[in-house]
């Protein structure tokens, strides 16, 4: 159904058409059409962190800001699914247009900065899917909140979504709000993380469940860089690393129509960088934290470039959109 689609969605700008397939996609899921989205993959289960995943292909954060698809996403097969990011406050994101497709190079350029409605929605929808596979949610600061006030805005998405997630995302990866990524660096850094898991500990008390918060960081990093990250993230036990985000670079699209755009480059360029700073990471992690890769997943081959990298889990955005839910189906049987 999607290569039909396809070339209808295309045509539109590419807001519009994420905007308008997103409001079908809520509804289908929640009506008894649900049927047309549906596929059936193979279950390959992988036990993780304490939760049990269905499969290890999931869907990316960014696409499903709001959770308003939750349970479209789940008929698709997916073995987990991550929505957000959201924030404390709804907030409308940088101008339009924001968003840029580069088909000859499977890529998309995009300045969203984090448009969403606020983690109070974000909770009521997911409350009313009726997904009960693994569900992360993906948290963030709002644009107006100094940086240095930041972790206020993690800890407070942290307490609203804890009782119902089965993971949590601190994403400090996003290009697109001013300062964000001065949060993967040292002293900034460690005080996020220490106070998050302090509020996990009180939390988990709370609530009487472990939620793991697993963090979501850039393909821009020098190793350097990657080496303070990989010991601050073991230093203060953290349950998971999502790598990557979009990248700044522009290494693949130079001279194309929009490649100029500012933003997040995500799709078949940022593949490699991906790849590479899941690897860089295996190692300099010491098989204590678990690895999420994300980044230019568009095949079987290219997730199993992944695995093979030290992946323990994957997750796609772009390559979705290129060639829609086919795409779970391909890699979950494409891998081991
Ligand atoms: C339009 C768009 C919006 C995104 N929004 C978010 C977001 O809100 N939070 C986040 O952590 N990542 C976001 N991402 C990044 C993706 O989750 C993913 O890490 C990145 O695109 C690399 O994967 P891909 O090459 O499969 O797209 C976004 C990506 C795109 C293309």
């Amino acid at each position: 159904m999607y290569s039909l689609l396809k070339p209808l969605l295309f045509r539109m700008d590419p807001e519009s058409s994420h905007d308008l397939t997103l409001g079908q996609l809520a509804w289908l899921g929640k009506s008894p059409l649900k049927g047309l989205i549906a596929q059936s993959v193979p279950d390959k289960p992988v036990e993780l962190m304490g939760l049990r995943f269905k499969n290890p292909v999931g869907l990316a954060a960014g696409l499903d800001k709001n959770g308003a698809a939750i349970d479209a996403f789940a008929a698709m097969g997916f073995g987990f699914i991550e929505v957000g990011t959201v924030t404390p406050r709804p907030q409308p994101g940088n101008p339009k247009p924001r968003l840029f497709r580069l088909p000859q190079a499977q890529a998309i350029i995009n300045r969203m900065g984090f448009n969403n409605l606020g983690v109070d929605n974000l909770v009521e929808n997911v409350k009313a899917s009726n997904y009960k596979g693994v569900l992360g949610i993906n948290i963030g600061k709002n644009k107006d909140t100094p940086v240095e006030e930041g972790t206020n805005d993690y800890l407070i998405c942290l307490d609203k979504v804890y009782g119902h997630a089965s993971y949590v995302t601190v994403n400090i990866s996003s290009p697109n709000t001013p300062g964000l990524r001065s949060l993967q660096y040292g002293e900034a850094f460690d005080e996020l993380l220490s106070s998050v898991k302090a509020r996990q500990e009180k939390l988990a008390d709370q609530h009487g469940r472990y939620v793991p918060i697993v963090v979501k960081i850039a393909p821009d990093m020098n190793l350097e860089e990657l080496q303070s990250v990989a010991d601050c993230l073991r230093r203060h036990h953290l349950d998971g690393v999502i790598a990557t985000n979009t990248t700044l670079s522009r290494e693949g699209v130079e001279g194309l129509k929009h490649g100029d755009e500012a933003g997040g480059l995500s799709g078949r360029p940022v593949r490699q960088k991906s790849t590479e700073t899941v690897k860089n990471l295996k190692a300099m992690l010491a098989g204590e934290l678990p690895i999420i890769g994300v980044g230019g997943i568009d095949s079987a081959q290219s997730a199993r470039e992944k695995l093979a990298a030290g992946a323990d889990l994957l997750q796609i955005y772009t390559g979705f959109i290129y060639q829609g839910p086919a795409l779970v189906k391909a890699i979950v049987e494409g891998i081991e």
